[in-house]
């Protein structure tokens, strides 16, 4: 297999495709779908494979041998990231959107503030409202290099005193920020002065490019362990979302016992499906893909600001991981409805706008590169044509 293969998931049911023209009205005859976070590309091999032998096996009744699943996680963890991890820390969900409203659920109350460092993922935003509690927004800072950081300097004059929680992207959707380790004390340090608990959601974890080192909150800050829930899933690294399956898992016994007294009130357990997929992923050979599918990803970044930077007006921030791309259109001097107008009718390009991820998003466009790279180039070429009468 080879990322390159194309392949055409129009009309199979994928909210990607399917959904691109009731949402943005691209055609979808020739529109390209660069929205949800979910990569165009064939599964490993390995993934087929366990899907296969579900059907061989010709069994979908209840199911146990729960223990090589969690074991599978562990050792991705310990293998991938140094990480050990105790299977009995870990809490399956439904997805990690799930997990992370469990959390707020479990952990904090009606009314309570949530902090998000904007601009970040939008279902961060929108969890906090389904559960009632309130989004306080912190901005994210651009340095000299156009990366974000935290300005926890900034944020000291900004906190209201009922924040409770912080929710965390690390890396960050978007722009594929990857956090240092001195970065991730500082976040810590902040969380223990402010009393906060901290839910690290490091989903994006296995995406970084060549020369980056993803550190799991739980290493790089120990001294914060009692107030850390960190929330993982196979999903975004191997395309498996539609396994809804996340896991959250809380190292410290103390917190771990308030949560799970929630997460038993809801009677949850994983899915056939969810729990193959997942332990097959989490192997030698999911991560030789994953080496494979990161190098082919961040040459896709490569092009793709290449073609983006020459654009006047138009910069794609620097990336260190993931494939949610993240352009700035304020160069170019035009209000939001016309950049987006241009990249939507003239490009015929759906892409994540990117005031939906809060304060600081508004003058950005989200785009996923995690697709062939012929569409890529595609793409690079509609946009340089959609605003060729800048050059
Ligand atoms: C940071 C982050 N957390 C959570 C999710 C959602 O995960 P799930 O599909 O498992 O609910 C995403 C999806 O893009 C994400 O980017």
């Amino acid at each position: 297999m080879s990322f390159d293969t194309p392949k055409d998931r129009l009309g199979t049911d994928c909210s990607k495709w399917d959904l691109m023209e009731p949402a943005f009205g691209v055609p979808a005859e020739d529109g390209l779908a660069m929205w949800i976070a979910d990569m165009d590309f064939q599964p490993g091999d390995f993934l087929q494979r366990a899907m296969q032998g579900l059907i061989d096996r010709a069994d979908y009744g209840y199911f146990c041998g729960l223990e090589s699943y969690t074991d599978a996680i562990c050792w991705w963890m310990q293998e991938r990231h140094g990480w050990t991890l105790d299977p009995e820390a870990i809490f399956t969900t439904y997805g990690l959107g799930n997990g992370i409203a469990i959390t707020l659920n479990a952990l904090t109350e009606i009314g309570d503030e949530i902090i998000i460092f904007t601009p970040v993922y939008h279902e961060f935003a929108k969890k906090i409202g389904k559960t009632r509690r309130v989004v306080k927004e912190l901005p994210l800072v651009q340095d000299e290099a156009g990366l974000y950081r935290m300005d926890f300097d900034a944020y000291e004059g900004m906190l209201s005193g009922k924040e409770r929680l912080v929710m965390f992207c690390s890396p960050h959707n978007p722009a594929g920020r990857v956090w240092e380790q001195a970065e991730l004390s500082a976040l810590a340090a902040f969380c223990q002065k402010h009393d906060l608990l901290l839910i690290s959601d490091e989903i994006h974890m296995d995406l970084t490019f060549a020369g980056q080192r993803h550190f799991p909150m739980t290493l790089a800050a120990p001294e914060i362990t009692d107030r850390l829930v960190m929330t993982t899933s196979a999903s975004k690294t191997f395309n498996i979302a539609g396994g809804r399956t996340g896991a959250v898992s809380l190292p410290d016994p103390a917190l771990r016992a308030r949560f799970e007294l929630f997460f038993r009130g809801l009677d949850m357990q994983p899915n056939l499906m969810g729990v193959a997929l997942t332990r097959a992923a989490y192997t030698p050979e999911g991560a030789a893909w994953v080496d494979e599918l990161t190098a082919y990803i961040e040459e896709n970044y490569r092009i793709f600001k290449e073609g983006i930077d020459a654009i006047p007006g138009i910069t794609l921030m620097p990336m260190q991981g993931t494939y949610l791309s993240w352009a700035d259109f304020s160069g170019t001097g035009m209000a939001r409805a016309e950049f987006s107008d241009r990249v939507t009718n003239r490009a015929k390009i759906a892409a994540t706008p990117g005031h939906t991820l809060g304060t600081g998003g508004e003058n950005f466009l989200r785009f996923n590169i995690g697709t062939q790279r012929a569409r890529i180039k595609e793409a690079v070429s509609r946009l340089q044509d959609a605003f060729s009468d800048l050059q």
